[in-house]
């Protein structure tokens, strides 16, 4: 029989721009109050990218941290997958941008759109090319520049997006007790009007009219995806824990998809996990759709609440809608 090929994780990175807007800053913009964000979402500021910087210099740079924390060269890399819902352009893909900026002429590359689920959707798709033998190693990135598709004289969204980019680098490996133990994967697109970006495509291409109307930022039905994400993150992540075999206990870290404060809570005290063993970083950056469970994956490593052989669960739920969550030893 043959031997069953095992995911490693090799490393991580993530990149945000320097601009900082503040609740306070946007109470300058719309009618909103550092009171009122805090307290519906947790959310207190949020990075914003310049306007000519792209998406894909934001996946660049995470890339090149993760590259280094996994102690390997662009050049050994099998794959590139890019989940990102912000794309530098319609075609070619924000994959194709992030290869040129490496310089490396002949591996694949594509991008892949889930919303905020991305990342998440990313690992299976990395652990399937890994697990069948196509690929060894694979770059995945979830990068955002959620500001510029979002509606800056809409109080209800604009006061949730921001900008960033996280990285990760996954290898093939003979163990199949470190990096991905399990992943769970789900949609229900009957809800898909509760949160897109209508123009841009083909069922409105861009015009005056799509300009004009604003059709090319987020809308979204705030309460309604509120209900829908607490119990479609918390059903989830206990699918994918029980197909690692692993109980709440072994868990060191929940990593959620960082859309609202309030959801986390919910669904921590839905799968019953003490709010200690849940990772927020919302506060600092607000919803950056496919990058949230990356950048936070990174920052908790980094500052060392996951350490090696820990076992966490990145969860997301997104636009679609789309959810997933992956149990990793990092
Ligand atoms: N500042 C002040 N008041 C506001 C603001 C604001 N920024 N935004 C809305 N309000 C007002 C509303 O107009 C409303 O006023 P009204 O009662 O006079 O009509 C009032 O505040 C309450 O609005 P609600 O929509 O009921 O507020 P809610 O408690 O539902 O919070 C929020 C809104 C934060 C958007 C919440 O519903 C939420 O976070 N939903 C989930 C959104 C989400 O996570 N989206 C992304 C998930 S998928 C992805 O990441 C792409």
């Amino acid at each position: 029989m043959t031997k069953k090929i095992g995911t490693k994780i090799l490393g991580t990175g993530s990149f945000f721009p320097d601009k900082i807007l503040t609740n306070a800053d946007l109470e300058k913009i719309v009618d909103t109050s550092d009171e009122w964000i805090t307290t519906r979402t947790g959310i207190k500021e949020r990075r914003i990218s310049q306007e000519h910087t792209p998406t894909s210099e934001l996946a660049y740079q995470a890339s090149v941290q993760a590259l280094k924390s996994a102690n390997i060269s662009a050049a050994e890399i099998d794959l590139i997958v890019v989940a990102t819902i912000t794309p530098d352009m319609m075609c070619p893909s924000t994959a194709c941008f992030l290869q040129n900026k490496f310089g490396i002429k002949t591996k694949p590359v594509f991008d892949l759109a889930a919303a905020c689920s991305g990342f998440v959707y990313g690992i299976a798709v990395a652990k399937a090319f890994i697990a069948s033998g196509i690929y060894k190693k694979i770059l995945l990135v979830g990068a955002e520049e959620l500001s510029k598709i979002t509606d800056w004289t809409d109080r209800n969204t604009c006061v949730l997006f921001g900008d960033g980019a996280g990285a990760m680098v996954l290898s093939a490996s003979e163990e199949q007790e470190e990096g991905i133990l399990s992943i769970s994967l789900g949609a229900d697109a009957s809800y898909w009007d509760l949160l897109y970006l209508p123009a841009g495509g083909t069922v409105n291409p861009a015009s005056e009219r799509t300009v004009k109307e604003k059709l090319h930022t987020i809308k979204m039905h705030g309460k309604e995806v509120f209900k829908v994400a607490v119990v479609k993150m918390a059903q989830v992540a206990e699918e994918a824990l029980i197909l690692s075999g692993k109980s709440l206990d072994d868990i060191k870290l929940i990593i959620p998809h960082q859309a609202n404060m309030r959801i986390i809570e919910a669904v921590a005290k839905k799968i019953g996990l003490p709010m200690e063993r849940v990772f927020v970083n919302i506060h600092k950056t607000g919803n950056i759709s496919s990058a949230t469970t990356i950048t936070a994956l990174d920052e908790a490593i980094k500052c060392g609440k996951l350490q090696k052989g820990d076992i966490a669960e990145l969860v997301a739920f997104g636009g679609g809608f789309t959810w997933g969550a992956a149990v990793i030893r990092i």
